[in-house]
């Protein structure tokens, strides 16, 4: 199986254990598990919702415990939240604000879930033991299915 169909079939599969599923908390879980258990080098999968302006509260994970709020002006999940823009950090050493909620994380991926009005609500949060872990691929594989699940 080459890395495109592995991640289209976890697409299909994500999409299929949610379906007729609207509770956003009901769904995150189901894809945090998802993915965690299905991806080796996933090491942390999980959600921070805006729970305040300006604030991400810890949502549904799997991993060790994540920090529990994180202000939009720190760490990659406020990067994300702050910017609206994905954020892929292949060493988390490198960059600026990073919160350490494992220090056994090396790289991360963070991407933000937009409600239908276009709002973010929430970011999905995944992090890798292994260096410069994320492609593109991976990239553009969440961006797809949080846009799938949340905003249409
Ligand atoms: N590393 C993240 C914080 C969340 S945890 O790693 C689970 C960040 O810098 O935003």
């Amino acid at each position: 199986m080459t890395d495109t169909e592995f991640l289209d079939d976890l697409k299909s599969r994500c999409l299929a254990l949610i379906d007729g599923e609207d509770d956003a908390i009901a769904i995150m879980a189901t894809l945090a598990g998802e993915l965690y258990h299905s991806v080796e080098g996933f090491d942390w999968v999980g959600f921070y919702r805006v729970t305040a302006p300006q604030m991400l509260k810890i949502g549904p994970y799997q991993g060790g415990h994540g920090c529990l709020q994180i202000p939009f002006d720190r760490g990659v999940c406020g990067a994300a939240a702050r910017q609206a823009q994905t954020q892929l950090v292949d060493d988390v050493d490198a960059f600026p604000g990073h919160i350490a909620c494992a220090s056994s994380t090396r790289s991360e991926l963070v991407v933000p879930c937009f409600n239908r009005q276009g709002e973010v609500f929430a970011v999905l949060d995944i992090d890798s033991d292994q260096p410069a872990f994320f492609t593109k691929a991976h990239q553009d594989f969440c961006e797809d299915l949080l846009a799938t699940v949340f905003s249409r």
